[in-house]
C-alpha cells in the first residue's frame, strides 16, 4: 500500500514500468532499501551488492521512459513522468533526467519505508490495547451510517479518534535518529555546540518524553490528543521541522487513517509476534512482522 500510494499519488508512475511489472518495481525498492543499513561493501550475494542491482534496475526502467518521452513528447504512457520533464522553476531551471530519476527513487524511499514502519508499529499498538481497537471500530460505525462505505475526504475529516491514534502512535512509536551536521557554531538552552559536529536527534524521545503537554508520560493513550485545544495542537515532531519538514506528512496520515477505517471495518488482525524485538536502525523485528489478517465476518 506505502509504496504504491507513493509511487501513484506523488508520480503518478504507471506499470509496466520500462521492462518492470508492479511487483518488479516493489522488489527492486525493497532490496534496495535492505541495503541502507549495511556496512556498504560491495561484496558478492551481499545485501548491499543486491541493493546496488536493485538500484541499477529501478533507474534502467526510468530511464527507458525518460527516453521514450523524449521522443514521443505527445505519449500519454507516464503522465506523471511528463510533467517532471516539462516542469520549469521561476528561473527557468529543469531538472536533468539523473535529478528527475534520484527525486523518484528517493521520494519513494522516504514514502515507502516510513509509512511501513508507522503501519507496523501501529498495529502493534493496537494488538496490545483493544479497547483503542473497540473505539476505532465504533467510529469508523458512526462514519459509515452517517456518509456510507467511502472513504472520502469528508469521511477522513469525521476520523478524529483514528487521527489521534496515530498521534499517539507517533508520539511512543520507536524511530530511528536524524542526523545533522553543524554548519555554524550555536547555543541552544545554554548550551554551546560547536560547528563541525555531528548531531543525532532523536525526535522520538522528545516527543515522548520532554513535551510539555505531557512531560515523561509514555502511556498509550489516544484520547490525551483530542482534548487539546487548536492553539497547542502541532504536528508530531517525528515528520522533522523547519525547512526540511516532512513533504509527505499530510500524505501519510491520509494513507495511515485509510488503513485503520478498513481494517476497523471489515477485518482482524492477529499479530504473531506482537512482542518482537524492534532493532536499531531500522527499527524493525529481524525477520519482519508476521501478522494474520481475516475479514471479521470469515
Ligand atoms: C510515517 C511516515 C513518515 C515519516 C515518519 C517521515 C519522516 C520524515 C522526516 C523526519 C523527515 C525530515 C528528515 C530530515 O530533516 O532529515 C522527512 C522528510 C521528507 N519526507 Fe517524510 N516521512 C514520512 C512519510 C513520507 C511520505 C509518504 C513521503 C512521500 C511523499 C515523504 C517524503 C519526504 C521527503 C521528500 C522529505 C524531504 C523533505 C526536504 O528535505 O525538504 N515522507 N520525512
Amino acid at each position: 500500500m506505502a509504496f504504491h500510494a507513493v509511487a501513484d499519488v506523488v508520480f503518478g508512475l504507471r506499470f509496466p514500468l520500462g521492462a518492470l511489472s508492479s511487483d518488479e518495481t516493489f522488489g527492486h525498492f525493497r532490496a534496495w532499501a535492505a541495503g541502507w543499513f549495511t556496512l556498504g561493501m560491495d561484496l558478492p550475494f551481499s545485501t548491499y551488492r543486491r541493493a546496488l542491482q536493485a538500484r541499477e534496475a529501478l533507474v534502467d526502467a526510468l530511464t527507458e521512459e525518460l527516453e521514450h518521452i523524449a521522443k514521443h513528447p505527445e505519449s500519454d504512457r507516464q503522465p506523471g513522468l511528463r510533467e517532471l520533464v516539462a516542469a520549469r522553476d521561476n528561473d527557468g531551471y529543469r531538472l536533468s533526467t539523473s535529478e528527475i530519476i534520484a527525486n523518484i527513487i528517493g521520494t519513494i524511499f522516504a514514502g515507502y519505508s516510513t509509512v511501513a514502519g508507522m503501519s507496523m508499529q501501529m498495529m502493534m499498538a493496537l494488538a496490545k490495547h483493544p479497547k483503542v481497537w473497540n473505539k476505532l471500530k465504533d467510529e469508523q460505525e458512526r462514519v459509515v451510517a452517517e456518509l456510507g462505505p467511502q472513504v472520502t475526504g469528508t469521511a477522513l475529516g469525521r476520523m478524529s479518534y483514528a487521527e489521534a491514534v496515530i498521534r499517539e502512535v507517533c508520539r511512543t512509536a520507536k524511530f530511528g535518529p536524524q542526523f545533522r551536521l553543524v554548519t555554524e557554531a550555536m547555543d541552544v538552552d545554554g548550551y554551546h555546540i560547536p560547528k563541525g559536529w555531528l548531531l543525532v536527534l532523536y525526535a522520538a524521545f522528545s516527543e515522548c518524553y520532554l513535551d510539555d503537554r505531557w512531560p515523561m508520560d509514555d502511556s498509550f493513550d489516544p484520547d490525551r490528543h483530542l482534548s487539546v485545544p487548536d492553539s497547542r495542537k502541532r504536528w508530531p515532531l517525528n515528520f522533522g521541522w523547519g525547512p526540511h519538514v516532512c513533504m509527505g506528512r499530510f500524505l501519510s496520515m491520509v494513507e495511515l487513517k485509510a488503513l485503520l477505517a478498513s481494517l476497523a471495518r471489515g477485518y482482524t488482525v492477529e499479530l504473531l509476534e506482537p512482542d518482537a524485538e524492534l532493532r536499531f536502525p531500522t527499527m524493525e523485528p529481524p525477520g519482519g512482522m508476521p501478522v494474520v489478517v481475516r475479514r471479521s465476518d470469515g
